[in-house]
């Protein structure tokens, strides 16, 4: 935003739209300027991140219960107005988001995730001002954080979602879930070992640097490209889900970690890593397995929970306080995976979606705006 630009002011927003439920590519045009409700703030958009969602949603859009609709999750920016509460932030304050609001029920298959007033996007309120894909969102301010000066905006925005989905999955306490320490920026070591499953897509990235600060030791599972990346980010193992005796390997590295084992993140969640997945956890005699899609539909034995994972939790209310900033600015949480700039413009959005689409390997496609 321009220093000398007053809210007030006369600005123009746009925003990539899905006019009907067949819209592809997204049409680029006028949107009205979001307002912000007490506890909201108002962001200029300068970098929005592309998540599968974005493609499944445009794909499948009976989620959508009004048209025209907005996509979009991840947001950086500066802030450009705040609610008449908010005192966490000033204007042109560096912050990144996800964009959110209200109450909805999401079905995916056969599984219905009842969704509390929390976080996310216009899926969850259905109303314009919240989707991520236009030049300014409006979120509540506690779904935001401040970053470093260091941080560019690209690489900002590649966190919100992943580190949300992530951090449910791990610290979440209902049946399935992980019931990790919260994460400190001077991490104590909890005798836990857990193994991240898709260690270098977005999700695995955040869940295996939050379970770092967590004191957690993880096992994790890529690809033999990105295992050098993945032991970056601060996993112990790595296991190449390509490799043969893939459940093997897995149960000698957890055994060599040691630990108390404290379940399995599954950033995947598909029969790719379910016929993985199973054999190990009931190997191991664990019951926990965090799922970020929904469950298989064969028989597991009954000891085996799942904990379906949705990144609209209240779960990482407290991470967004507190923890985020602070591990930006120390270094201990950092933009994983590498950003893959697109384009930019909201033209250039549909063309991120696409890329998403047809699959990427440790990177997350970023529009700059
Ligand atoms: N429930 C929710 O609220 C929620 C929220 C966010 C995401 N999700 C879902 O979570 C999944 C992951 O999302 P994302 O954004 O993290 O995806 P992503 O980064 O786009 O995923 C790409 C990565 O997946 C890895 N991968 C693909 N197949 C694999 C397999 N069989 N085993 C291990 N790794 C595999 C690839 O690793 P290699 O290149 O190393 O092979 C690649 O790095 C998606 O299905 C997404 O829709 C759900």
């Amino acid at each position: 935003m321009d220093k000398s630009q007053h809210p007030a002011e006369k600005v123009v927003n746009q925003a990539a739209w899905m006019q009907k439920d067949t819209t592809n590519p997204l049409i680029v045009s006028e949107a009205e300027m979001p307002v912000p409700n007490d506890e909201d703030i108002i962001i200029r958009n300068h970098a929005v991140a592309i998540n599968p969602v974005d493609w499944k949603i445009q794909a499948y859009p009976s989620f959508i219960g009004t048209f025209p609709f907005i996509l979009g999750e991840d947001v950086a920016g500066e802030v450009f107005q705040l609610g008449k509460n908010v005192t966490k932030f000033k204007q042109g304050d560096r912050v990144i988001a996800y964009v959110e609001d209200g109450s909805i029920s999401l079905t995916l298959g056969s599984l219905t995730w009842w969704v509390g007033r929390s976080h996310l996007n216009q899926l969850l309120t259905q109303k314009t001002p919240d989707g991520g894909f236009q030049l300014y969102s409006r979120t509540p301010a506690i779904r935001a954080a401040k970053i470093p000066a260091s941080l560019s905006y690209v690489d900002g925005s590649v966190i919100p979602l992943a580190l949300n989905t992530a951090a449910h999955g791990l610290y979440g306490t209902g049946e399935g879930f992980l019931a990790l320490p919260w994460p400190s920026l001077q991490p104590v070591d909890s005798g836990k070992t857990i193994l991240v499953w898709g260690g270098s897509s977005s999700v695995g990235a955040l869940a295996i640097q939050l379970a770092v600060g967590s004191g957690v030791k993880i096992v994790a599972v890529a690809s033999g490209r990105n295992h050098a990346f993945v032991r970056s980010l601060g996993a112990c193992d790595v296991v190449d889900y390509n490799a043969s005796n893939v459940v093997e390997k897995i149960l000698k590295a957890v055994t060599s970690a040691g630990g108390a084992f404290a379940g399995i993140y599954d950033a995947i969640s598909t029969a790719a890593s379910f016929q993985y997945v199973l054999p190990v956890a009931e190997k191991l005699g664990t019951g926990n397995i965090a799922i970020v899609n929904p469950p298989p539909t064969s028989s597991v034995p009954s000891h085996i929970k799942f904990g379906n994972v949705i990144a609209v939790n209240d779960v990482s209310g407290p991470l967004w306080e507190s923890y985020i900033p602070a591990a930006l600015e120390q270094g201990q949480l950092r933009p994983a995976p590498e950003a893959l700039v697109i384009g930019e413009g909201l033209e250039s959005i549909q063309k991120g979606i696409d890329m998403s689409k047809a699959g990427v390997s440790a990177r997350k496609v970023v529009v700059q705006l």
